[in-house]
């Protein structure tokens, strides 16, 4: 059996092609006794959606690229493991709490790409922008990731091919070549898809000419993603807007770069904060990260406070009540913060509505939230929640990355205990969030089961 060891300052997973094909070192059950206030200070890490792109961007030049504020997580540990087998040098630093990784791509090759890993992450898509801009070259077996709908990668590959590629599809492989080199194009995305968006910048940047790519997505990771390639030397305008227009063909410097503070964790905590009745500063936090999300919280009864050192989130005086909410491209609710914000509106008094308009399966917390005495009731993409007044524990299993952050929050909130398994789900998206919990007060543990 083919094994990986891939280690991160923090952190030590055995990746393995055949089950169990990740064995945390830390035990793969978590416990949670629920019924504490959350109280004190949660540091929210680098966001997972934006440290991916960034690592890929990499790629694009021999010199160094410096991420600061990197998030120990799986996901991170699995492109590692990735872009390691490209030829891409890393180095792992911390200081002060901070982990940075450095990377060199300076010598890398285009093919070679583990198929296993791959198919545990949909965000490895990015690496055929990237691979196809600084090699001319990319084969890539088809990305897996969360199983939350159809997730086609339809528009990245009408984009590349607009640029100049020659795509190839075949028995589960994509073949990506541009032997006379990437081209600049006027690309319009049926739907402002962010992967697509990232994975047609990171391709332009390197292109001959100039590529405009209209209906972008203008999720703040995308702005990210594009600050960091402009340091490295890329001419982009536009940033956070629908139409983005990169100038291409120039040669990238390397770059030092912080990782943006992740606005789905941040949410998260809020909702956890707010569930269990306690109070959490959580710094870098803004409200504009949250987009419409800080006034749908404000409505629910999650008392957000704008400060210096970041949010300060608690439940409202007059408590917590159901809402309505419908998932959209940001600004609008994010798709990432339904699960918990279900997890949030099952304490909520009367009755909310959640549409989730992004994700075909984005429902596959309900069941687990119903074991933990929820009153959920789901007719197509739309779920209506009655609010109870406790969840008691369970046995609950995690299925996708926000799902595992959904029942962690209905745990802490509920009386007794609850047992969590498929933690490989929570590791993916969230940083050393035990110990985290467990210093605001859980009591929470991981165990070997
Ligand atoms: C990213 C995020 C994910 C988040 C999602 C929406 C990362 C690593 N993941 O996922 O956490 O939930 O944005 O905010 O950043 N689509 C197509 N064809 C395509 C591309 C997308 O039909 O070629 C559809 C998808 O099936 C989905 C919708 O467009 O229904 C949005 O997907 P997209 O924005 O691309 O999400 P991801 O980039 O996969």
């Amino acid at each position: 059996m083919m094994q990986h060891d891939v280690e991160v300052p923090c952190m030590k997973f055995r990746l393995a092609t055949a089950a169990p094909w990740w064995r945390p070192a830390n035990g793969n059950l978590l416990r949670i006794q629920g019924g504490r206030p959350l109280v004190g200070t949660y540091p929210i890490s680098g966001a997972k959606n934006a440290v991916l792109p960034l690592m890929v961007s990499a790629l694009l030049t021999p010199h160094l690229v410096t991420l600061r504020n990197v998030p120990a997580n799986l996901d991170v540990a699995v492109l590692a493991a990735l872009l390691q087998r490209l030829g891409c040098e890393m180095h792992w630093s911390t200081r002060a709490g901070d982990l940075a990784l450095t990377l060199s791509a300076d010598r890398i090759r285009p093919t070679g790409i583990d198929a296993d890993l791959v198919a545990r992450m949909r965000a490895s898509v990015l690496l055929l922008g990237a691979l196809l801009a600084r090699c001319g070259e990319a084969r890539l077996p088809m990305p897996g990731g969360d199983a939350i709908g159809l997730r086609a990668i339809d528009f990245h590959i009408a984009g590349l091919r607009a640029m100049g590629a020659v795509v190839a599809l075949e028995g589960g492989l994509i073949h990506a070549k541009a032997p006379a080199g990437l081209h600049g194009a006027d690309i319009l995305l049926p739907q402002p898809s962010v992967g697509a968006t990232e994975n047609l910048l990171l391709a332009a940047v390197l292109a001959d000419g100039t590529t405009t790519i209209r209906n972008a997505a203008r999720e703040p990771e995308i702005t990210d993603l594009a600050a960091c390639l402009i340091t490295m030397g890329a001419g982009i305008t536009g940033l956070g807007s629908h139409v983005l227009t990169v100038t291409g063909g120039r040669a990238l410097a390397g770059a030092v770069h912080g990782v943006m503070p992740d606005r789905i964790e941040l949410g998260t905590l809020a909702c956890a904060a707010a569930m269990t009745d306690g109070e959490l500063m959580l710094p870098h936090g803004r409200l504009d990260l949250l987009g419409t999300a800080a006034e749908s919280f404000a409505a629910a009864g999650v008392d957000l406070r704008e400060t210096e050192g970041g949010l300060i989130a608690r439940r409202a005086n007059a408590g917590l009540c159901g809402i309505d909410i419908t998932t959209q491209p940001f600004p609008g609710f994010a798709t990432d913060l339904q699960a918990p914000t279900m997890a949030l509106l099952t304490l909520a008094a009367g009755a909310s509505t959640i549409s989730e308009t992004i994700f075909e399966q984005r429902f596959r917390h309900v069941d687990e939230l119903r074991k933990m005495g929820a009153d959920i009731a789901v007719h197509g993409r739309t779920a209506r929640v009655r609010g109870v007044d406790r969840l008691r524990g369970a046995a609950v299993t995690c299925t996708d990355v926000r799902a595992a952050a959904a029942l962690v929050l209905g745990a802490l909130a509920a009386s007794g205990e609850t047992v969590l398994d498929g933690l490989d789900h929570l590791d993916r998206g969230y940083d050393r969030m035990t110990g985290k919990l467990a210093a605001c007060g859980a009591a929470i543990v991981r165990t070997d089961g």
